[in-house]
């Protein structure tokens, strides 16, 4: 959501921190700034608008030098994205200065205090009492460490906050409750970010922190409490990826680059999950096979495009297994009083792993007894953190705002767990297993012959950028993937994008078909079911009433051909995996119809990365 800095140590912390803002500013870009601890005093800038706005202002007038500083990219939460609302945010003298990722759910009862004992506040923001707070405290207790856990115990709802004493030269102090943060640890110096892209240039060593924790770090240690200044730990990891895997590579923008690393990272999510002859091992589980044989239902839950994994994973999880499957958005879960017991896999994706919603629901799920397993691409998150399990996607850092690799690989991963618990259970005989699994490990090939096509995708995209809406549509495993396209071109291209489910066209959707008006349309494999006849039908049905068809159908697929007006052709797949192949094309088609609109694909107006607010 937003994205934080914090660096102490010899180099000059304005290039760290601008460096690391740089790598987090997917995480949002309304406002950018900095803070830095020179002579005994806080110097700070922050600018509205992208990064650029304050590297522009800093080279207009030069900060100090300094070897101990935060930094911020703000996705705007209270108050307007302008100057004064940016971060960081100085108490009442200027003495501490507060970078804040989250929401201070008690901030108007806390700032009506402050204004009653004469503090007056600047911002509309939340985190600005919270550096008011901040400042109370150091002035009571002379140690900025202190005076975060004192300040942290009167603050309620979600917070990663990394402060600065202008009198404390050598330390930054950090806390969070249920927002991200990790501590990057180097050789005579040390880091925060929100995540380890902020220092992957420096260190790949890194430290988890827990719920509830404050840490310190100066040059040479790093200590970490909790919230009553008791002594607490964090988790040593190494960081499995390098610099190269946080830079664009030539691409345009990470997306494209991100969609481009799709065969190595399917490929990466299927490594080491079967022995060869198709027996699945998927030792993360720490679910018991007992325990997975006892499961009477599985709730699937997320986000967006986190969501429609599950619902691809429905179809395939049901058919193999038996087992009764729900997909629930994460944010609506909760509030239902959905009915769970210790029998339930409540299985939470998330690329992220820091998705507020989906957190929340787990916990909640936790507190009802059913067993929760993350699929998750983001190592030493929170959301794998708290669940009873963990399958990691392994697609490697996603940086574009719209999920791409992540989709791929969590569908990989669906389809691993469905697979996983057909064998564990025995719904599925081991021969039966062993050909999923060897039609998965062509996918990687699949995708990447799509790839090899991509300009004719392009060319499409290109005739399209002046499309005022566009409409998908698919059956079976293909309408979740109608779902994703349609999302794909709403964030990036700003364009009236919706999906729907073929059948679903007759009973009202159909009323949007116009002359001209392009529908993509997902069509099943030529299997033995209906499906395919049936999608036949509903493309002749639009197409009667002038639709421009955009046909997604295997190859050799004649049946479907003279109710094409474009054909992207799709390798011959089964059906339940077909949603790896059909939905890299709409990818594609998104990321060029954007490009060519004009906007900028990793940046989208009014989004960020990862949703860390409920
Ligand atoms: O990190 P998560 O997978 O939990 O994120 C969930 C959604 O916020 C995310 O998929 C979002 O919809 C993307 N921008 C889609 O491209």
């Amino acid at each position: 959501m937003c994205g934080i800095v914090g660096y102490v140590g010899d180099k000059q912390a304005e290039i760290v921190v601008i460096e690391g803002l740089r790598r987090l500013e997917y995480r949002g870009y309304d406002s950018a700034g900095i803070a830095l601890v020179n002579d005994g005093d806080i110097v700070s800038d922050k600018r509205a608008g992208k990064l650029a706005n304050l590297e522009k202002a800093i080279k207009e007038s030069p900060l100090p030098p300094s070897t101990t500083g935060i930094g911020h990219t703000r996705w705007a939460t209270h108050g307007a994205p302008n100057d004064v609302n940016a971060h960081p945010h100085l108490g009442r003298t200027g003495r501490v200065a507060v970078v804040h990722n989250g929401i201070i759910e008690n901030f108007a009862k806390l700032r009506e205090e402050l204004e009653r004992t004469g503090h007056g506040l600047r911002s509309e923001t939340d985190t600005e009492v919270a550096a008011h707070l901040l400042e109370v405290a150091l002035d009571e207790s002379g140690n900025l460490t202190t005076a975060m856990q004192v300040a942290c115990r009167q603050l309620e709802g979600t917070f990663t906050l990394v402060a600065v004493d202008g009198q404390d030269p050598d330390r930054v102090v950090a806390a969070r409750r249920n927002s991200p943060l990790v501590v990057g640890l180097g050789e005579g110096e040390n880091f925060l970010g929100s995540d380890v892209a902020a220092f992957i240039e420096h260190t790949r060593e890194a430290l988890e922190l827990g719920q509830d924790q404050v840490v310190t770090i100066t040059r040479d240690d790093v200590q970490v409490t909790d919230f009553d200044g008791n002594r607490a730990e964090g988790k040593h990891y190494h960081v499995d990826w390098d610099l190269s895997a946080a830079e664009k590579d030539g691409y345009d923008w990470f997306m494209r680059k991100e969609i481009f690393e799709q065969p190595r990272a399917v490929a990466d999510a299927l490594l080491g999950r079967h022995d060869g002859a198709g027996l699945l091992q998927l030792d993360e589980v720490r679910i018991t096979e007992d325990e997975l044989r006892d499961i009477d239902k599985i709730v699937i839950i997320g986000c967006g495009t986190a969501n429609y994994a599950g619902l691809v994973a429905k179809y395939a999880i049901e058919h193999w297994t038996r087992i009764p499957c729900e997909v629930e958005l994460a944010h609506e879960f909760r509030y239902r009083d959905p009915i769970l017991t210790r029998h339930t896999l409540v299985v939470a994706i998330s690329q992220s792993g820091e998705t507020a919603d989906t957190l929340m629901a787990i916990r909640y799920a936790r507190r009802q007894r059913a067993k929760v397993l993350a699929i998750c691409n983001t190592n030493g998150s929170t959301i794998p953190r708290e669940s009873d399990a963990v399958i990691y996607t392994h697609a490697g850092p996603e940086i574009g705002v719209a999920s791409t690799k992540g989709f791929l690989t969590q569908l990989i991963a669906c389809y691993l767990l469905g697979l996983y618990l057909a064998q564990v259970r025995g719904t599925k005989y081991g021969d039966e297993i062993a050909a999923v699994v060897h039609e998965l490990e062509k996918m990687p090939a699949h995708v990447q012959r799509i790839l090899d096509d991509a300009e004719s995708v392009y060319k499409l995209a290109r005739q399209l950028a002046g499309a005022r809406s566009v409409l998908f549509l698919g059956r079976h495993a293909g309408f979740p993937v109608a779902l994703e396209g349609a999302l794909k071109l709403k964030e990036l291209a700003y364009i009236h994008a919706e999906g729907f489910a073929a059948g679903e066209l007759k009973h009202g959707p159909i009323a949007l078909i116009e002359e001209g008006l392009p529908v993509f349309c997902v069509v099943p494999p030529q299997g033995r079911d209906q499906l395919h006849a049936k999608m036949i039908s509903a493309i002749q049905e639009i197409r009667a009433r002038g639709a421009q068809t955009l046909v997604l159908a295997e190859e050799g697929d004649d049946e479907v051909a003279p109710y094409a007006d474009v054909t992207i052709t799709l390798p011959v797949v089964p059906t339940l995996l077909q949603p790896i192949v059909a939905t890299v094309p709409l990818q594609l088609f998104a990321c060029e119809l954007a490009t060519n609109m004009g906007h900028d694909v990793d940046q989208p107006r009014n989004l960020a990365k990862s949703v860390t607010v409920e």
